[in-house]
């Protein structure tokens, strides 16, 4: 991991030098007399999700009872609606009092770089920071030096959750490993009239393009893509691309109108599709008792792999909380940030998220048997980042990328469009600059 986290790390610092204005220490600003309360922005709000939360809320309110948590979560998968509210409040001077943000360049290349969050020099040394988060993680939070968020997690992007019962019966007989084998998978399921791969809203379709990517292009091209070193217009890039729309055209029809994430991996589990390519915070979802999840059984109800092409790579990317730049109430997001940072409150969260834990000290007893998995790749895997999840282009690249995206889902058949479009977002506001 290390190795590969370095590279990461050193193409970060490349891109942020490009993306990223020069972070000036914030002034602390002075305490509200209405400090008793505490204000969490992040967009956990759905099966799986909530619940995380609510078991970090508890810890804290057993912590801090004289402040109240206010939970300001706006629903919408991987911050799809969220962090349009977030951007505009921010424009508007109103920050929330601490705000769920992605490791990476979502943080350097957006937040910091608009001087939005404040440093946290004193709060790392305070809470012992630099000794228990992986050394290779604290770069991708930190511009010159200065930290600028707290991790409370790690999330993989690349797992690919299946029904095992209608791969049986389908005649599947081995979880596809490459791309070509998924396809004549997809073959065999659609033949026994099911969906192959089941697919929701525009930011799982971004999801699904990084790790068909990642499965064709291998770990080193995927990193170049970010530093400028593979070229968007290549025939790796195509081949790629065609593996995409390939990948797209066995996923169910009404996948745009599903309202998130959740009722798309419920497809598997409920045997109308054999395969979702989603992050790891489904197996929250899927094994929560309710009213938490489904309380599925794993190995039986559902299953998991890499995605196709991906074994050996962590697609990684970690949810972080920040301080405002002037913020409101600094003492009270002090004490969330130090619930988030410590070794209880990611106890409590990350085994009910489906995520393991920032910290490299949490007791792996309390984790499940994916989770413990998780945490062994975590350690052993080459680690890349992940685009959907804010590691690897800040907001206005990735936005130029979801653009193209959404013109590509009109009409997939039009590959050498969206290659285009998509070197022409690095050219304008990403790497190739
Ligand atoms: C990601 C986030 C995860 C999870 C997921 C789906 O962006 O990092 O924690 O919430 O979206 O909503």
């Amino acid at each position: 991991m290390k190795k590969s986290l370095l590279a990461l790390f050193s193409m970060l610092v490349i891109a942020s030098l490009a993306l990223a204005a020069c972070g000036t220490p914030a002034p602390a600003a002075t305490e509200a007399p209405s400090a008793s309360q505490v204000e969490i922005f992040s967009w956990w709000v759905g099966g799986g999700e909530a619940a995380g939360l609510a078991a970090m809320q508890k810890v804290f309110e057993a912590k801090y009872p004289n402040i109240k948590f206010v939970n300001a979560a706006v629903a919408g998968g991987s911050g799809t609606n969220a962090r349009a509210v977030l951007a505009t409040r921010l424009s508007a001077g109103d920050p929330p009092d601490s705000w769920q943000a992605h490791a990476g360049q979502e943080i350097i290349g957006t937040y910091v770089a608009a001087k939005q969050v404040a440093p946290l020099d004193d709060f790392y040394k305070a809470q012992g920071l630099y000794d228990v988060l992986p050394k290779t993680l604290i770069p991708l939070i930190s511009q010159d030096g200065h930290p600028y968020s707290v991790p409370v997690n790690i999330h993989r992007s690349n797992v690919m959750w299946y029904n095992p019962k209608v791969l049986k019966d389908a005649g599947v007989a081995a979880v596809p490993t490459t791309w070509d084998e998924f396809f004549a998978a997809c073959e065999k399921i659609k033949a026994a009239g099911k969906t192959c791969l089941s697919l929701g809203p525009q930011w799982t379709a971004m999801h699904l393009l990084e790790n068909v990517m990642i499965g064709t292009l291998g770990a080193e091209k995927w990193n170049g893509l970010w530093t400028g070193s593979t070229d968007w217009n290549s025939a790796d890039v195509t081949t790629a691309l065609d593996n995409y729309a390939k990948a797209l055209s066995y996923t169910n029809s009404d996948h745009a109108s599903l309202t998130d994430w959740q009722p798309a991996t419920q497809l598997v589990t409920n045997g109308d599709a054999a395969f979702n390519i989603m992050g790891d915070w489904a197996d929250g979802y899927l094994e929560n008792a309710a009213p938490d999840g489904l309380g599925l059984k794993a190995h039986t109800d559902f299953d998991w792999a890499p995605t196709p092409g991906t074994k050996g790579i962590f697609v990684f990317l970690s949810d972080s909380f920040v301080m405002p730049a002037n913020a409101k109430h600094p003492d009270a997001t002090n004490a969330w940030l130090t619930i988030a940072a410590s070794k209880a409150g990611q106890e409590a969260f990350n085994p009910v998220k489906g995520s393991i834990c920032a910290r490299t000290d949490c007791d792996q007893s309390l984790f499940n048997e994916y989770l413990q998995s998780a945490g062994k790749d975590w350690t052993a895997d080459t680690v890349v980042g992940s685009l959907t999840h804010g590691v690897v282009a800040n907001d206005a690249w990735k936005a130029k990328i979801d653009t193209a995206l959404g013109l590509f889902l009109a009409d997939p058949t039009k590959v050498s469009d969206f290659q285009k479009a998509l070197a022409d977002a690095c050219a304008s506001d990403g790497a190739c600059k």
